[in-house]
């Protein structure tokens, strides 16, 4: 294997280690649905985004087994999504996803919906991921 390969590989492979081992998540106020992965993105079917009146759900939380945290996603007013990994930046707890905003049980930390600290003690925000549309389905790119 090239080193180039490897190294974008064992990339992907902290990030999984990372983002590994989600069971339940903090779905309060949000979809959950499952996601697969496909090479260095996650794809959910566009269909999974709207809800059952058709209109295009504000926020979906999607995971994955091999994720330890899971993805919030966040309608953007362009008909795009903000995609955050669910990790409390102070010290990693798992997120509660809600309409507009991110919490942590851990120690009280909130964060809006584009990544932004709103309350502390955390002083980073969220870890945001690029997605894209393709087909019938939106990716996220879980290796930026
Ligand atoms: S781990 Fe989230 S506020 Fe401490």
């Amino acid at each position: 294997m090239e080193r180039r390969r490897f190294l974008r590989v064992g990339g992907l492979a902290c990030m999984a280690g990372v983002v590994m081992s989600a069971g339940s998540v903090g779905c309060a106020g949000s979809r959950c649905i499952d996601g697969t992965i496909e090479g260095e993105d996650l794809r959910i079917p566009l269909a999974s985004l709207m809800s059952t009146d058709g209109s295009p759900l504000k926020s979906v939380v999607v995971r994955h087994a091999s994720l330890k945290w899971p993805v919030a996603l966040y309608a953007t007013a362009d008909g795009g999504y903000r995609a955050l990994l669910m990790r409390c930046t102070h010290q990693n707890a798992q997120l509660k996803a809600g309409d507009g905003e991110l919490t942590c049980p851990a120690h009280g930390s909130a964060f809006a919906s584009d990544g932004a600290v709103m309350n502390g003690p955390a002083e980073q925000p969220l870890r945001r991921f690029p997605t894209r549309l393709e087909g019938d389905a939106l990716l996220i790119s879980l290796k930026a």
